[in-house]
């Protein structure tokens, strides 16, 4: 085709499902079924997608009237994300078991020749569904330990973070986007509602290696610590900009593109912070670092964590490698710090 068709007529680009088959000849004895697992993943994404932006025209927003395994409200939208994402991970057939933020126990999907396990968060941000604001789906997979042809186990389920060996989220913002990774760099893909694709936007995508934003709910900030509290001190001391949506995939996703770090810290309220480790934390720490940044617990890399229950909380310190470096500095100080009823 010459120079002046493409004029006329513009190229619409890469879809995720050309991108995925593409990486999947990277790997010569690849079976496929990873490329398929994304695919369940990015079709389910489409009919959230559908469910939210009809959301204020339909009776599907508001609380379900329902708490989940956490005591948290539910709203009806989490409801329905994560039965249409769990309907999807079954149907596909690649995946024995899913651990799910808005279910209490493991889901055998009944397909157990999957060698892989899904830990998601169907719906992330859920308060502010009902207003308007981005929302998203933070997702994690990993291979089974476990022998294929039976059900997948809580050790399938319980692996490192750096055992991963793919993790994404979409948001639902002012466009929707799928962003993931598969050990190879990050990738994010804008969904182009009338075809019904999601196309390649953001290739290799790289976090700054600092920043100049601060993302941390500051009206818990009585109940920080005392090397929170001079994080947050030294952040506005640089003349940092606040910014803080309360849906953490789209603070996380603003500040990948453009520097900056996110903090839910332990508070009195949430004396381990408020963010799992198996729905939230991990599969965004994975991406960060494929992207360049970091993430911690304050103390130590957030992938090595081990957890030992399903709905396990962390404090998380995420984004720009220099800003949870800092961060990571003052906590430091703060438990070599002398007790205050001991000091003289
Ligand atoms: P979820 O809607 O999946 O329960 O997650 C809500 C989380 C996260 O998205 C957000 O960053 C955080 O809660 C906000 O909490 P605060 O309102 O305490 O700041
Ligand atoms: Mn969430
Ligand atoms: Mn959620």
């Amino acid at each position: 085709m010459d120079h002046h068709q493409d004029r006329l007529a513009l190229p619409v680009g890469t879809t995720l499902d050309r991108f995925i088959m593409r990486k999947q000849e990277d790997f010569p004895y690849a079976t496929g079924e990873l490329s398929q697992l994304l695919r369940d993943i990015a079709l389910a994404a489409k009919i959230v997608n559908r469910e939210i932006n009809r959301s204020g025209l339909i009776d599907v927003t508001g609380a379900y009237g329902q708490q989940n395994v956490q005591g948290e409200e539910q709203q009806k939208l989490d409801v329905i994300a994560n039965i249409r994402f769990i309907r999807a991970l079954r149907n596909g057939g690649e995946v024995c078991t899913v651990i799910s933020e808005e279910e209490e126990d493991m889901i055998q999907t009944g397909k157990n020749q999957g060698k892989y396990v899904v830990a998601i968060d169907p719906l992330d941000g859920s308060s502010n569904i009902d207003v308007n604001v981005s929302i998203g789906t933070i997702f994690s997979i990993y291979r089974r330990q476990s022998p294929i042809g039976q059900e997948g186990t809580q050790e399938d389920c319980l692996q490192k973070g750096v055992h991963q060996v793919a993790a994404g989220y979409i948001i639902y913002g002012s466009s929707t986007m799928l962003v993931y990774t598969t050990g190879a760099g990050v990738n994010g893909f804008t969904y182009e509602a009338s075809l019904g694709e999601f196309f390649l936007s953001h290739p290799n995508i790289t976090t700054p290696q600092s920043g100049s934003i601060y993302s941390i709910n500051e009206g818990s900030a009585n109940s920080f610590s005392e090397g929170v509290k001079q994080f947050v001190q030294y952040c506005k001391d640089q003349n940092f900009s606040a910014r803080y949506i309360g849906s953490l995939v789209a603070d996380f996703h603003r500040n990948l593109l453009k520097g900056g770090i996110y903090i839910y810290p332990a508070t009195a309220k949430s004396p381990k912070g408020k963010l799992r480790l198996m729905y939230e934390c991990n599969a965004l720490a994975f991406i960060v670092e494929q992207a360049g940044g970091k993430a911690s617990n304050g103390t130590k890399r957030l992938l090595e964590m081990e957890p030992t229950s399903l709905h396990e909380r962390c404090p998380f310190y995420i984004g720009s490698t220099d800003l949870v470096d800092k961060a990571e500095e003052f906590l430091t100080k703060e438990s070599s710090a002398v007790p205050v009823d001991e000091q003289a």
